[in-house]
């Protein structure tokens, strides 16, 4: 019998109802279709309404996870939440989700990796699974974006959207599941992608108010480049440490931060259309979000199937990278 792994059982997300177009963010800032179109492949997103919690987020998506699993939330031995919009600095989201959706045996903390953040909550939970301390993980990747957007930014602004899933991770010895991974940081990376205040370093002030330091501050031509880069580069690593190659894939799910960036990984992998997801048309960055909501188109589509094999990649702010290798194991899909 082949080891124990972490498989996924169950998908769930959610993304508010409001959909906003380009052309309404062309009220807003100086922007058009076009340019974001054209530079972004982004058509629209998802707001959440003004002081919609993360929590909320991740308890619709947690629910849908866990009613197509048939499974009570007391059935849940831990809860891993990747978020950089978490509901309040401290408790951790985990907490508060774990009160909300009932899952009253549950310990929990949050990651905060940002869009890698999904990435290494699946490979943290992953790990309470394949030492078998746990049977049933819930992780969580989602985010409020729209909570630390500065319209008055029209290169950042643009770009995110809010929503997130959760899958649900439980033990088994078929082979399928979390293969392997391969995580990097580069914290040169920081001065290119942050939120300046509100932490320890740079406390809430009437200071920081007034110049805008509690909205994300993005580098993007430096964050492109090194995201070009490093989303091919994680996912040859994670495939060549496991004597594959861009040819034994059968779907590619990156991060979806930029079709652009996606495309160029593409490439490299040498990988055809129909193997590839692209969802950033309809959600935007939705950060934590991406990977899971990506899973979700590719089940839509009919584009996955138990057996699979999955590269699963990603880069954010830190900067982080993310890379794994799955074995998909099937999930009921209504
Ligand atoms: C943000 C990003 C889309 C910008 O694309 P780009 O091709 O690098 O564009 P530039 O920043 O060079 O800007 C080109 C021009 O468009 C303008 N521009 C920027 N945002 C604009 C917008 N929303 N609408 C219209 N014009 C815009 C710029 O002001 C600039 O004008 P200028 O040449 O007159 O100065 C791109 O850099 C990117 O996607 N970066 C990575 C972002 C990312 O993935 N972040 C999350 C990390 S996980």
């Amino acid at each position: 019998m082949s080891k124990t792994r972490a498989r996924i059982t169950s998908l769930g997300r959610y993304v508010p109802p409001r959909v906003v177009t380009n052309a309404e963010l062309e009220k807003l800032v100086n922007t058009n279709d076009e340019w974001i179109r054209t530079r972004t492949g982004i058509r629209q997103r998802h707001y959440a309404e003004p002081g919609t919690p993360t929590s909320e987020i991740a308890l619709h998506a947690c629910r849908d996870a866990l009613a197509k699993r048939g499974l009570g939330a007391d059935e849940i031995d831990l809860i891993i939440v990747a978020t950089v919009t978490p509901d309040m600095t401290f408790p951790a989201t985990a907490c508060l989700l774990q009160e909300k959706l009932g899952a009253s045996k549950a310990w929990g903390f949050d990651v905060s990796a940002a869009c890698s953040g999904f990435l290494y909550a699946l490979t943290t939970g992953a790990q309470f699974i394949e030492n078998g301390v746990h049977k049933k993980v819930l992780v969580v990747g989602a985010d409020v974006m729209t909570s630390i957007l500065d319209f008055q930014d029209r290169a950042t602004c643009v770009l995110f959207g809010d929503g997130g899933g959760a899958v649900l991770l439980e033990p088994g010895n078929d082979g399928t599941g979390v293969l392997d991974f391969s995580h990097e940081v580069d914290g040169t990376g920081a001065q290119f992608l942050y939120m300046e205040a509100g932490g320890s370093r740079r406390p809430a002030s009437h200071e920081t108010i007034d110049k805008r330091l509690h909205y994300v501050h993005q580098e993007g031509g430096q964050v492109f480049k090194f995201a070009v880069r490093k989303m091919a580069e994680v996912s040859l690593k994670v495939l060549e440490k496991n004597g594959l190659t861009g040819a034994d894939v059968d779907l590619f799910v990156a991060h979806q931060a930029n079709i652009r960036i996606i495309d160029a990984a593409q490439q490299r992998l040498g990988l055809p259309d129909d193997k590839v997801i692209k969802n950033i048309d309809r959600y935007g960055n939705t950060t934590a979000g991406t990977i899971p909501l990506a899973l979700g188109t590719a089940l839509d589509e009919g584009r996955l199937k138990a057996g699979d094999t999955l590269v699963l990649a990603s880069v954010g702010a830190g900067f982080t990278v993310g890379g794994v290798l799955l074995k998909w194991s099937g999930v009921n899909w209504g």
